[in-house]
């Protein structure tokens, strides 16, 4: 059965997870994204490829990255971009959340991009508007709940790219808070899908969802064995606002167990890179030497997530 984010020639009209991608298309979005690198880096930052075009970002939950980045990119682009305030917006007074697409839709948006806390709300809203509109709308999912944060997860794909190269030799350690993170979803989905050989997945057994080999991943509870020789480590951020009682002792306990110190990132490669969405809890999942340290590739991450959501909205864009 096709993906529900794929044209019936294969190509995206969604992204609403990188499940459903395959190594090609990951690999094509990341060649589009090199490309938009150097836009960044001229005088003028321009395309015309969204002229046009108008670009919504609905964000029901807070971000600074992925909702500044999307902005700047659809800018970079030459769409016309529209931040809706969800705090002043009719939401507010009972609007339901397809009512409030069906209006946006009526403006004439070619685009959305959703953040949700409900896990499947950009699935919805993408059905919605096939059913409504056909294929002339595009959705973007920009994370939602503990599901999928599929542009968090194509900018790591570039970041390991431009430091690592080829997948299919690297040893790969997620940490942290897995359980309720859709970035580590997102980032084992890919890895696996670009044929990374040796995927670790640290953290205590409480933040470890069950079943995680059948992701392709290694699951490791002893952070010094688990890092051991890795090329990239990718850390995570304590989840608190989707954990439902105490899953850990402390912080300062959970530092201890796993929060990446000097000590330990000794243990992995020399050159091994040190990765994090963010937003970074510093002294809880990382000792802030190490998030400053030259192995840390974290403000790199946020760069080249421009370059590669230009990339995602040109390619959803050029139908
Ligand atoms: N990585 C990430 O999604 O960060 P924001 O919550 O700031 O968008």
């Amino acid at each position: 059965m096709r993906h529900p984010q794929l044209r019936p020639d294969g190509e995206l009209q969604h992204l609403l997870s990188i499940d459903g991608l395959s190594r090609e298309m990951i690999h094509r979005i990341l060649d589009t994204a090199s490309s938009f690198v150097g836009v960044s880096e001229r005088d003028v930052k321009k395309v015309p490829l969204l002229r046009g075009k108008s670009v919504f970002n609905l964000f029901f939950e807070n971000s600074t990255r992925t909702r500044t980045t999307f902005e700047i990119a659809a800018k970079r682009l030459s769409a016309d971009v529209v931040n809706l305030n969800i705090n002043t917006s009719s939401t507010s007074k009972g609007e339901s959340l397809l009512d409030t697409i069906d209006n946006l839709a009526a403006m004439d948006a070619d685009m959305f991009i959703v953040r949700h806390s409900q896990s499947g709300a950009p699935y919805m809203i993408a059905q919605h508007l096939n059913e409504m509109r056909g294929d002339a709308v595009s959705v973007i999912n920009a994370g939602d709940g503990r599901h999928s944060h599929p542009t968090q997860g194509l900018l790591d794909m570039y970041t390991i790219r431009h430091f690592k190269g080829d997948f299919t030799r690297l040893r790969v350690a997620v940490v942290g808070d897995v359980l309720h993170s859709r970035v580590a979803r997102s980032d084992i989905q890919a890895l696996s899908i670009l044929g990374v050989p040796d995927l670790r997945v640290i953290g205590p057994l409480t933040l470890v969802p069950e079943g995680i080999e059948s992701m392709g991943a290694r699951a490791c509870t002893d952070m010094r064995e688990g890092l051991r020789d890795v090329d990239v480590i990718i850390m995570l951020r304590l989840q608190n606002e989707r954990m439902r009682g105490a899953l850990l002792p402390s912080a300062q306990e959970y530092f201890k167990q796993y929060g990446l110190t000097r000590e330990k990132l000794a243990l992995a490669r020399p050159d091994a890179i040190v990765m994090h969405p963010g937003p970074m809890n510093r002294g809880v999942e990382i000792e802030s030497a190490v998030a400053d340290c030259p192995q840390a590739v974290i403000l790199d991450q946020v760069r080249f997530g421009i370059a590669v959501r230009m990339a995602v909205m040109s390619m959803l864009g050029a139908h």
